[in-house]
């Protein structure tokens, strides 16, 4: 493994490029990275780094948007198929739809949605700043797409906007119940529970925090306690250790893990510098259209 991490900094090197990777990938590939973080702020990076390559270790949608971002730099995608499901969860005839019914709507997309529906949509969020940003919007309907989770947990804290939700949900989030987390309480009682919005209601009504993963990880650093039951993705606990190496850190089952972020390998970060594929593009008229929602979120979450 020593050899194949020294392969891609020498090619990193050669290609002028830097690893950007998402709290969910595999541990080898968050030491080797150059940015770890949040979708937010692997958002706000791939706009300010200056390489001429940058090397997405996530899922498409993660890629899709840095190339949006900056058309100039080349964004490698060393798995290509690692689509997320809930991405793909809402379609444009729907969006189209509720144009018609509703006449001062806001389309709010959720990053974590491919080019061609952040091209429909009037501004995009991540977790992060969900709330920030419909809060400031002036317009009271709001279709939020296509996490319905994420959009349910919007309505409960904004409850002046007419939230529409869309059915779309996470796999991996979802599994997680209420009832896992109360069991878990019992075993571990002094425990703060941390949870990603993508939750079901049930298991956010439980939480001492909500937060996106790079929230979660900075409460867990910050809190008082000792120990934390994490209801998010596994992958966060590369950082939380780094973070909190003294505190303890449980989670719920063993369906916490993202099948699609575990694509993600350090023989296909190589592979993908070596081959200068695949890359992320997205053509550039829905690349266009894509822009003024994603830089509406840059500019509001200031
Ligand atoms: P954040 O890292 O922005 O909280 O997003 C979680 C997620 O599910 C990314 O796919
Ligand atoms: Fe998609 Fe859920 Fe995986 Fe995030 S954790 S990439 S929302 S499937």
């Amino acid at each position: 493994m020593e050899k194949l991490v020294g392969e891609i900094k020498q090619l990193c090197k050669e290609k002028d490029a830097v690893i950007l990777a998402h709290y969910y990938v595999d541990d080898a590939i968050q030491e080797i990275a150059d940015y770890v973080g949040d979708s937010f702020y692997l958002a706000k990076v791939a706009k300010a780094d200056t390489h001429k390559t940058l090397v997405f270790c996530g899922v498409t949608f993660m890629g899709e948007s840095a190339n949006i971002l900056n058309p100039e730099k080349t964004v490698l995608m060393p798995a290509d198929d690692a689509v997320c499901p809930m991405a793909l969860m809402v379609d444009p005839k729907t969006i189209a739809e509720m144009r018609q019914k509703y006449d001062d709507l806001a389309v709010v997309c959720y990053i974590n949605s491919m080019a061609d529906i952040k091209a429909l949509s009037d501004v995009c969020v991540t977790s992060s700043n969900a709330l920030k940003i419909v809060k400031s919007l002036p317009n009271k309907n709001i279709f939020f797409i296509p996490d319905g989770n994420l959009g349910r947990f919007v309505a409960q804290e904004i409850p002046e906007k007419n939230i529409i939700l869309n059915p779309g949900y996470c796999h991996v989030h979802t599994t997680i119940t209420a009832e896992d987390v109360e069991k878990m309480l019992d075993e571990h009682p002094d425990s703060e529970i941390l949870v990603h919005p993508e939750s079901k209601k049930e298991v956010c009504d439980l939480a001492d925090f909500v937060g996106s993963t790079k929230e979660i990880i900075e409460y867990a650093a910050k809190s008082n306690a000792k120990s934390f039951i994490i209801c998010t993705e596994k992958g966060v606990l590369h950082e939380l250790k780094n973070v909190a190496p003294d505190k303890e850190f449980y989670f719920v089952g063993a369906r916490q893990i993202c099948p699609n972020m575990k694509k993600l390998t350090l023989e296909k970060v190589k592979a993908c510098l070596v081959n200068n594929a695949p890359v992320a593009r997205v053509p550039e008229d829905i690349r266009l259209a894509a822009l003024k929602p994603l830089d509406r979120m840059l500019e509001l979450a200031k």
